[in-house]
């Protein structure tokens, strides 16, 4: 069995994010989203894996590399415009060949195995294997209507409720999904849709069959979301009781610490993970941070957020919370009159700041 990542796609909705970064590799507790998924993958036994590529291929290629860290080969298939799931599989046609599949979405995350979806397809000899999970608000997601223990319908992103069944980002294939692929024409979205793909199998009497995913799953799209997916990770941590270097601080709760940080006259409370080379001082960091590497934060209380690589934060009098913080961005309060606010950002930036407290 191989398996299948999908990371091509434009990430709209972590603009100005995904300007520079693909947003598969936007951190959770300080590794790429990747990252967790392969993981996932190397666990479940899989060891030929390939990763569908858009423009931000070179980026992705760069940062995950061909498999040697964890021991498996890593193929990249390119897929020139991001024209659906579906379209996805297609291109990678050649890469599978003959072998059943796992494919798995490269901006989702999950707390659970794929294993019992794999174990799913072949105890029923399935053509196909979805995992479903139940959610109060399904109309951004695909969903499955399920009659006596049998899918008999799949819609992407209903306009009306049809059914609180979700399809999760986690999919079993063989081969005769490229015939279903074949047949299906662009959705409203103008994309070729994989659950249009997988309901024209069941149509054709392929056998797909289902189960309802135990443990926590998040599509990462949007910002609430990415932190979420940060607090769930870093839950699911074991903690490293290793000493932390602090001068005059306060230092509780799990924390991962990296080499050559420094904290001082600061109060760290976790979980809390800080990558190498940060210097935090004066400062309160919070629960469910995820601080990236050689980031700088002076004179400021922070929680519930995810700080890339380089960041610089001083003197920020209310507390930052529930935020993403970009890679090189410095937020600092006015040294000299006029205390005015400046700003300098990119398209599609947002700032949302109470005045006169
Ligand atoms: O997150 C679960 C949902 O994912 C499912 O419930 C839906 O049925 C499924 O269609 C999908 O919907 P999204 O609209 O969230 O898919 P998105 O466009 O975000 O793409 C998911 C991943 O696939 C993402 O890593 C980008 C990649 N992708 C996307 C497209 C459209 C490709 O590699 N190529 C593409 O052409």
């Amino acid at each position: 069995m191989k398996a299948l990542i999908l990371s091509g796609g434009s990430g709209s909705r972590l603009r100005p994010l995904t300007y520079t970064n693909a947003k598969q590799l936007l951190p959770l507790a300080n590794k790429p989203i990747l990252y967790h998924i392969i993981e996932k993958i190397v666990k479940s036994g899989i060891r030929d894996i390939g990763i569908v590529v858009g423009d931000s291929r070179e980026e992705v290629e760069r940062t995950v590399g061909h498999g040697g860290r964890w021991n498996v080969r890593i193929s990249y298939i390119h897929q020139s415009m991001p024209l659906g799931l579906a379209h996805a599989v297609k291109t990678a046609s050649e890469f599978i060949g003959d072998e059943d599949f796992l494919m798995v979405l490269g901006d989702n995350v999950f707390g659970t195995d794929f294993k019992p979806l794999i174990k799913n397809f072949y105890d029923n000899k399935a053509n196909t294997s979805i995992s479903l999970y139940k959610a109060a608000d399904p109309s951004q997601f695909g969903v499955a209507v399920v009659e006596n223990n049998r899918i008999v319908k799949l819609v992407e992103k209903p306009k009306t409720f049809i059914s609180d069944l979700i399809i999760t980002g986690i999919y079993v294939f063989d081969k005769s999904i490229f015939s279903a692929i074949d047949i299906i024409k662009p959705s409203r979205r103008n994309e070729l849709e994989i659950t249009d793909a997988i309901e024209k199998q069941i149509e054709m009497g392929g056998k797909v069959t289902f189960n309802i995913l135990k443990g926590w799953w998040k599509d990462t799209g949007k910002l609430h979301d990415m932190l979420e997916a940060n607090r769930l990770v870093l839950d699911g941590m074991k903690a490293e009781y290793k000493a932390v270097q602090a001068e005059n601080s306060v230092c509780t709760g799990k924390l991962w610490i990296g080499k050559n940080v420094v904290i001082k006259n600061s109060n760290i409370a976790g979980p809390v993970i800080i990558a190498d080379d940060a210097i935090i001082t004066n400062s309160y960091i919070g629960p469910y941070s995820s601080i990236g590497k050689a980031v700088k934060i002076n004179d400021c209380e922070i929680d519930n957020c995810i700080i890339l690589e380089s960041a610089f934060l001083d003197g920020i009098d209310r507390r930052i919370s529930g935020s993403l913080i970009g890679k090189n961005v410095v937020i600092k309060s006015s040294e000299k009159r006029p205390y005015s606010n400046i700003f300098l950002l990119g398209d599609n930036s947002e700032i949302y700041f109470k005045n006169n407290y």
